[in-house]
């Protein structure tokens, strides 16, 4: 492991970047930029270095009562209501264009705020959230009901309508297009949102404002509201006039969020966390197979809902993989995720910092062996090595918990059937990976992983236009594709006597 933990001062960052973290950062509500009721703020850190950054309005439930009310008024009486689809369509499009001109700033954004590679950020976050917003748009004029012939003299149909108001609670790993997933098919749908980006990233949200503000959505239609997630968030999952809640993040905060959201029965949708199995058979090519394991974990210092966090290798291929992606680990640069030559960067906060140094001590703890990595980086920033940890057993934390760090815990298996089974003991459902030149045993695999996304021969592909979600409690419903539309709307049946 080669690392340069070169810190990047703010006095030598870009002038739009010094520009932005110097100016107030407003909570967006209405059409405006105001200031937290409270008039309170709260620091923006960044973490190649744990120094501040911005102060951004700390908006709580005063807040988002102001914001669910200017959504409201936005549902029920304002323009939007009444523009056509195609109009719509149209200002989503123009939203997706805005972001596409400022790739470089909102990349910029991501990469100080969350501590992610630049290159990473110019290649999957901005361009990802693009093409969501552009594959949403598409849909807001195709949204159809069914005529359905039904006994007697009449003429039954259904529309399918908005839900209402929608409050948006995201996580800060991939902050923008975690916003995109969201906002897209809801406003595609034609809901007014609440969105509530995470306390640690909030800044390409404002900036994702600032643009929703220039391309003239009316007032109301969209409300960002930073702020944290026990006052802001908790706001918005019991809020009685909001429709629907939408969250990603823990499996634990989702439960919450399901029992707040009981007061007022809002719909809700939730893309939790996962322990994803990734199955390596000895059949496979071994030289892609272990590039694809190392890319599943790694990719975004292991902060992925999907990552491949446990790795399962037939026996005969067991040392030979294990050591290449240790290889690979020891190899990978860690950095600054401003340095163009960064692979891995920090962690987003000191929280995770310990949290996964924990889940690596605690496998220490239980007797199992580090091929690579180990600890933290450094002692300045909250940079973790690549980690690949063997000799596991399956009822060890870091066999049962999200870790959510750059993170592997590898196991060999003898057959098919017994891997299946560990694969599936887990209490998440949301990714899987099979490598192998079997077309039979690929999609037997395929069929019977409990996961809502299998890869295979290949890892973390994502499409606006794929369904995206958790089987077990790795949560309910689906991002993307015409699944996460079919969540912001409602279905009406009406029945016309002839
Ligand atoms: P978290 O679940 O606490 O935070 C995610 C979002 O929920 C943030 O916007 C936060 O402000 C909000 N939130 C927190 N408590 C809330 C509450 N009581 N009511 C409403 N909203 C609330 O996740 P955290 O603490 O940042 O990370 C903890 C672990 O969660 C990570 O180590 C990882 O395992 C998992 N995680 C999973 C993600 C995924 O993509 N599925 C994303 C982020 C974290
Ligand atoms: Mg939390």
């Amino acid at each position: 492991m080669t690392t340069t933990l070169t810190q990047t001062s703010t006095a030598q960052l870009p002038a739009f970047a010094q520009k932005f973290l110097k100016e107030p950062k407003k909570l967006f509500i209405d059409g405006k930029f105001v200031d937290a009721k409270s008039g309170k703020t709260f620091p923006v850190f960044n973490p190649a270095t744990g120094e501040t950054i911005a102060y951004v309005a700390e908006g709580d439930s005063a807040d988002i009562d102001l914001a669910v009310a200017a959504a409201r008024r936005a549902f029920e009486r304002g323009s939007w209501r009444k523009m056509s689809p195609s109009q719509r369509s149209r200002l989503i499009y123009q939203l997706a264009d805005k972001m596409e001109e400022r790739l470089e700033d909102f990349a910029l954004l991501e990469s100080l705020d969350n501590g992610k590679p630049l290159s990473i950020a110019r290649v999957a976050d901005v361009p990802l959230a693009v093409d969501n917003l552009r594959y949403m748009a598409g849909w807001a004029t195709k949204i159809l009901g069914d005529t359905i012939p039904i006994p007697g003299d009449f003429h039954a149909y259904t529309r399918r309508e908005p839900i209402g108001v929608a409050g948006q609670i995201i996580p800060w790993n991939f902050p923008l297009l975690m916003a995109a997933w969201k906002i897209g098919p809801a406003l595609a749908a034609g809901c007014t949102i609440v969105l509530k980006p995470a306390e640690q990233t909030p800044l390409s949200a404002m900036l994702l404002a600032e643009i929703a503000a220039e391309v003239g959505f009316p007032e109301g239609v969209l409300n960002v509201v930073p702020g944290y997630g026990e006052t802001a968030g908790a706001a918005i999952a019991a809020h009685p006039d909001v429709d629907k809640v939408a969250f990603t993040g823990s499996t634990d905060v989702g439960k919450l969020i399901v029992k707040a959201a009981a007061g007022n029965l809002k719909k809700v949708t939730l893309e939790l966390g996962g322990k994803s199995p990734n199955i390596i058979f000895a059949d496979a090519n071994i030289e892609e197979a272990i590039a694809g394991a190392a890319f599943a974990i790694f990719f975004n210092m292991g902060e992925c809902c999907s990552a491949g966090s446990r790795l399962f290798v037939e026996r005969p291929v067991f040392d030979q993989v294990t050591q290449a992606i240790a290889n690979a680990a020891k190899g990978m640069k860690v950095g600054s995720g401003l340095d163009q030559s960064t692979e891995i960067g920090p962690l987003v906060s000191d929280e995770q910092l310990d949290r996964v140094t924990g889940y690596i001590q605690s496998g220490i703890d239980e007797g199992a062996r580090t091929l690579s990595g180990g600890g933290r980086v450094g002692d300045r920033g909250y940079f973790v090595a690549p980690t690949v940890i063997v000799d596991v057993k399956p009822n060890m934390k870091i066999m049962r918990e999200e870790i959510f760090g750059p993170v592997v815990a590898a196991t060999p298996f003898d057959d098919m059937n017994e891997v299946l089974e560990q694969a599936n003991d887990t209490v998440f459902g949301l990714a899987a990976g099979v490598w192998t030149k079997d077309v039979s045993k690929a999609h037997n695999v395929a069929a019977g992983l409990r996961a809502g996304s299998v890869w295979v021969n290949c890892y973390n592909v994502f499409d606006a236009a794929l369904p995206f979600g958790g089987y077990k409690q790795s949560g309910w419903g689906r991002e993307m594709s015409h699944n996460a539309l079919e969540c912001y709307t409602e279905t009406k049946s009406v029945v016309v006597k002839l």
